[in-house]
């Protein structure tokens, strides 16, 4: 609650303003490491890269702690094509983007310079499908100030369909019969193109499966000295 608080001051006292449903033809596992994956913000369609460039892509930081995980990125560009977060420069939550991972099946975020944090929780609706209902919340339930409604009508309208498409791809993917499994690739230095977040979420998940044994996840977790 501490950290989350250092990015969402005013968590606290966040009423919900905007709802969005999503239902996805995709595991929710696949729909979770979407959320705290780093590299594919590049790789995938028009909005992801320019969030890219929105946020200091290239600077993201992935940290593992117990139970929960942390993407921190400063601000890029207001030139992405995003939303220009300029006149909101001071007035928002944070200049950041933060994205909060509540193991197992939570995403808390905000995006740089806006008065709303998002919640969005995947409810597993069968073995290859998922409901989302992305949140918006207010200090107070306060009207939506010009930023503020830019960043919730692009991430409705923009990210989240696209982010919908790519989940379902990836799930056909899976059912491929080229390939049983792949490998994941964790950078020395735990950078942006990182997977050491998936790899952390998968050990919790097998070990809530009883396939791995109790504690392998916590080896993963990241030096307490990471500002996390
Ligand atoms: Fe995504």
């Amino acid at each position: 609650m501490t950290t989350l608080q250092r990015y969402m001051p005013n968590l606290d006292r966040m009423v919900r303003v905007d709802r969005q449903d999503f239902d996805i033809a995709a595991n929710w596992k696949v729909v979770a490491e979407d959320g705290i994956d780093g590299y594919h913000v590049f790789l995938s369609g028009p909005a992801h890269r320019a969030f890219g460039r929105f946020m200091d892509g290239h600077g993201l930081r992935m940290i593992n702690r117990p139970d929960w995980i942390l993407l921190h990125a400063g601000p890029g560009s207001p030139d992405s094509g995003v939303y220009d977060y300029r006149s909101n420069i001071g007035k928002g939550q944070t200049p950041d983007y933060v994205t909060f991972f509540l193991w197992p099946d939570l995403l808390i975020f905000t995006f740089p310079h806006v008065g709303a944090v998002w919640s969005f929780p995947m409810t597993p609706t069968g073995p290859e499908r998922t409901h989302e209902e992305v949140v918006a919340y207010t200090p107070g339930g306060c009207a939506l100030d010009e930023v503020t409604a830019a960043a919730v009508r692009w991430m409705a309208e923009v990210l989240g369909p696209e982010d919908v498409a790519l989940n379902v791809g990836v799930q056909q993917g899976l059912r491929s019969p080229a390939r049983r499994q792949g490998r994941l690739l964790i950078d020395a230095a735990r950078g942006d193109m990182s997977e050491h977040a998936i790899h952390c979420f998968q050990a919790c998940v097998l070990e809530a499966l009883g396939r791995l044994p109790a504690g392998s996840a916590a080896t993963l977790l990241s030096p307490p000295t990471e500002v996390g």
